[in-house]
């Protein structure tokens, strides 16, 4: 009876020994594959990865178009970077900024001499009050904002 028992067990190893060792054969090749590989990785252009790309072209495809500015949404911007520099103090006699008794006579000549003066310089008044870019419109407007409420 022992000797049936060890025969048994005998014969079952004799028989799973292949089938474990394929098996063990399959785990070992993957082991091995996955210690041999390569370090790194090449990501190839044809097939780009979205997130590794983007960040670099974003810049480039995301420059804001130029857009033309209205006189009433940049007149405060006119007049502080061009003619706030003379006109806020009333440097060499500038009119200061909403100043009546300096600006009622001055508004006695309309709108338009006032404009005509402003675009071509008057005295110590540079053209377009150096706003070289300003237009008409822009210049206008300047002018109506520095005038006393
Ligand atoms: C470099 C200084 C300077 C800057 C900058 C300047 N002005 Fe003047 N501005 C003057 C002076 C000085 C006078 C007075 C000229 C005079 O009456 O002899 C004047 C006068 C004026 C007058 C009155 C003109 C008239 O017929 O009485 C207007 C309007 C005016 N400026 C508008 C502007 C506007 C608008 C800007 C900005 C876009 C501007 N100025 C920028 C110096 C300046």
């Amino acid at each position: 009876m022992k000797k049936n028992i060890a025969s048994i067990g005998l014969i079952l190893i004799i028989i799973s020994t292949p089938l474990l060792a394929r098996s063990n054969d399959v785990d070992n090749q993957a082991i091995i594959e996955d210690r041999i590989k390569p370090i790194g990785q090449v990501h190839l252009l044809q097939n780009p990865q979205p997130a590794l790309i983007t960040p670099a072209l974003t810049p480039l495809s995301a420059k804001p178009a130029e857009t033309k500015t209205t006189a009433s949404t940049n007149v405060n911007e006119v007049y502080t970077k061009y003619c706030s520099v003379c006109h806020a103090t009333g440097i060499a006699n500038a009119p200061k900024f909403r100043d009546p008794s300096l600006w009622k006579p001055r508004m006695t000549q309309g709108i338009n001499v006032l404009l005509e003066h402003v675009t071509n310089g008057f005295n110590a008044m540079p053209p377009k009050g150096t706003c070289s870019t300003c237009t008409p419109e822009e210049l206008k407007a300047a002018i109506e904002y520095m005038e006393p409420k």
